[in-house]
């Protein structure tokens, strides 16, 4: 029998609860079900039952706060800045993914929270979603890999992971008001793998109801969602939480699924869950079952959190929990362009560099609006660089530029006032030009992408684009760095220049982790968790005009044609493609076959590759498996992921690379039966070092 956290079983669990329950009046169990602050929720003082405590999510346990969203003001409260959504989604680790959901595990566990609001993925559906740095990538099949390694990793130090924001939350514009629409497979195959997979293979104990609605009903009181799909279909036993004011009624909330109101407004007593509820019970209206149920699964979730007794205490602010950021920022980083071999950087080259730019000298913990977190350090790119390279190279900083906003910070359309200033600039280019060589921070911050707003333009912002042509017509010796949690138009500089680098808001770590990269004391390994597009039209919501939405609905048209689904099918050249990520060596592929030619229903499909790392720098390589299925029935996208792994390479040496399938993973959504389905015939598998690199490929077929 499986033991569990408090080293009962779930039976002995299941009787305690009962225990526990039948000693408790209707106002006591409804107690339970909305927020009595912030992040808390009651429990039952006289029968033992703790407060529940949550906090944010998904960059580091945040800060303690009032019940007006201001701070605390405690000395207790710092904690490990971790690197956002889209950098984690960019080392394509899942093992990564676990040690930075323990690292917050342990960090939770020591600040006292038992839900941390983490992680997020919704898929990134539009490029400018302000959220995109939050959340992991454009493809369920990533998404889902890193949602179950974290949610395992958060919950193996008896802290409940909420998994957000359920489901179809792809856009902050209207993000309440929104309705979403979208046929049935593209909500199976593109938008709920991750949160399907996170529930049954990663038993995530909780899950937040996102803002908006779907098929014109609010998440948060979505019968097919919450009642039929996620505790019908996947049996979840644990409990919904409403995103923070996101409880929109009483007796169909509580009856389509919610369990707990969330981000309920003074007096309490006053809320859905509250006082309103009882009343409902009263008329009939809920029943006394469902109520029971859903102080059952609180329960639950905290007899493997709260009361769990044996817990670990947990740890915050460690070494190890910088060491994990480290790793994750290192394997995060993308080399986008290095065409004259500029990096790694040869600093015996240069006596100066000039360090150009206001992102060298940000800080990305927190900022705009939403969740961050009150870093006990955070080490920005030009105290990275002169902890390593300042004793042999002389660093000449300029700002070149300021951030500057057209709209406050609580429009949903932000933009950023794109005016340079010239005087800046030319400060900027003169110190370029005095030095050796120079790197020019550039990108996004934590205001411009931001909770609560979308990006209005995928355009450097700020006068960027002007700085780097500056500083580069200064000294060719230029190279770029790109940092933000999402696409922008590097279109320009793609072109004119030749060392471009993408980095992240990158945890406590982030300029130790940049320095490292750009000296090549770690070779970069960084994938692009979604797609650049040359020009926003090109990307499948804003090419069928299908956002934000008009009256309040948007309608997912493009279908399962997300990301590079849509790119490859339709065949439009992305900037960069998904996938894509250079290093400091390079990995020829061979020996691509399968362990058999045809398949039928239930196998597992062995493939099997050698990796040849053919240049002088150990390194990374994430070696990815794409399928096609030919001449299919239903429409189909031209590559799909369905397998990948990262490998660890030494220079000149050969690896033998490993990759299993299922025969089921080639399913697609049949809604005339509503099930999955494999179709038979010949399905085309492709190995490669991005989803526009394929190096090898081979055919199989299914009976
Ligand atoms: C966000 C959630 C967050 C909650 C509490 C909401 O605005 O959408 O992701 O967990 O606030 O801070």
């Amino acid at each position: 029998m499986k033991i569990y956290a408090q080293g009962l079983s779930e039976t002995a669990i299941a009787v305690k609860i009962k225990e526990k329950m039948q000693q408790m009046t209707l106002e006591e169990k409804i107690g339970m079900l909305h927020a009595n602050g912030l992040f808390t929720s009651a429990g039952v003082t006289r029968l033992g039952i703790p407060d529940l405590m949550s906090d944010d999510g998904p960059l580091g346990v945040r800060e303690d706060l009032k019940s007006n969203w201001a701070s605390a003001g405690l000395t207790t409260d710092s904690a490990t800045f971790f690197p956002n959504g889209s950098a984690l989604a960019a080392t394509w680790s899942a093992d990564l993914a676990r040690r930075f959901g323990v690292a917050m595990g342990e960090e939770a566990r020591a600040r006292g929270k038992h839900i941390m609001l983490a992680p997020a993925f919704n898929i990134t559906r539009t490029p400018l979603n302000g959220r995109t740095y939050e959340y992991y990538s454009e493809d369920p099949f990533l998404n889902a890999q890193l949602a179950v390694a974290s949610v395992k990793g958060l919950q193996s130090q008896f802290v409940a992971a909420c998994i957000k924001h359920y489901a179809v939350n792809n856009q902050e514009v209207d993000r309440s008001g929104v309705s979403v629409t979208l046929s049935e497979r593209a909500l199976r195959e593109i938008y709920l793998p991750a949160f399907k997979a996170a529930v049954i293979d990663g038993n995530a104990w909780v899950v937040m109801s996102a803002y908006n609605k779907f098929r014109g009903e609010y998440l948060g009181e979505n019968k097919y969602l919450l009642n039929d799909v996620l505790k019908g279909e996947w049996k979840f036993k644990g409990l919904v939480m409403s995103d923070w004011g996101g409880t929109h009624s009483t007796v169909n909330a509580a009856n389509h699924g919610l369990d707990i109101e969330m981000g309920s407004r003074q007096p309490y007593n006053t809320n859905y869950f509250a006082d309103p509820l009882i009343a409902a019970v009263k008329d009939g209206k809920v029943s006394q079952s469902t109520i029971d149920d859903k102080v059952s699964r609180i329960l639950w979730v905290m007899y493997h959190t709260s009361l769990a007794t044996n817990a670990p205490a947990g740890k915050l602010n460690t070494p190890d929990h910088s060491k994990t950021v480290y790793d994750v920022a290192t394997e995060a980083i993308v080399l986008l362009k290095n065409s004259k071999q500029m990096l790694p950087l040869n600093t015996a080259k240069y006596k100066s560099i000039a360090v150009i730019g206001d992102n060298a000298t940000q800080t990305f913990h927190s900022g705009g609006f939403g969740a961050g977190v009150k870093a006990k350090y955070e080490v920005n790119a030009l105290e990275g660089l002169k902890s390593r390279i300042g004793n042999r190279v002389e660093l000449k900083f300029a700002q070149g530029y300021k951030p500057d906003y057209k709209n406050n910070y609580n429009a949903q359309r932000k933009e950023a006032a794109n005016k340079p200033d010239m005087a800046m600039i030319q400060q900027a280019a003169e110190v370029a030009k005095n030095s050796g060589a120079a790197i020019v921070f550039i990108g996004g911050n934590r205001e411009y992408e931001s909770e609560g707003s979308d990006r209005k333009t995928l355009d450097l912002p700020f006068g960027e684009q002007e700085l780097v042509d500056a500083v580069t017509a200064a000294n060719p010796n230029t190279i770029v760095v790109v940092v933000g949690g999402a696409p922008y138009d590097l279109g320009k500089i793609k072109q004119n220049n030749h060392t471009i680098v993408f980095s992240w808001y990158n945890g406590s770590e982030n300029g130790n982790a940049l320095a490292d990269v750009l000296t090549g004391k770690v070779n970069p390994s960084g994938k692009l968790p979604f797609t650049f597009p040359v020009k926003l039209e090109d990307s499948p919501a804003h090419a069928l005009k299908t956002y934000p939405g008009e009256n309040h609905v948007t309608e997912y048209k493009e279908g399962i044609l997300v990301g590079y689904r849509w790119f490859d099918t339709k065949k439009i050249e992305p900037m960069y493609p998904f996938g894509y990520g250079l290093s400091y060596t390079n990995y020829a592929y061979s020996d691509f076959h399968t362990n058999k030619a045809a398949y039928k229903k239930g196998e597992k499909i062995n493939v099997t590759l050698k990796l040849k790392n053919t240049g002088k720098y150990a390194g990374k390589e994430v070696v990815q498996l794409y399928v096609t299925k030919d001449g299919s029935k239903v429409e189909r996208a031209d590559k799909e992921l369905k397998a990948f792994k990262k490998v660890m390479v030494e220079a000149g040496k050969e690896v033998i690379v490993k990759l299993e399938l299922d025969v089921n993973d080639l399913a697609y959504y049949d809604e005339a039966v509503n099930n999955w389905v494999v179709e038979p015939g010949r399905y085309k598998l492709q190995a490669g070092s991005s989803s526009k690199d394929i190096r090898s490929l081979v055919n199989i077929t299914i009976n």
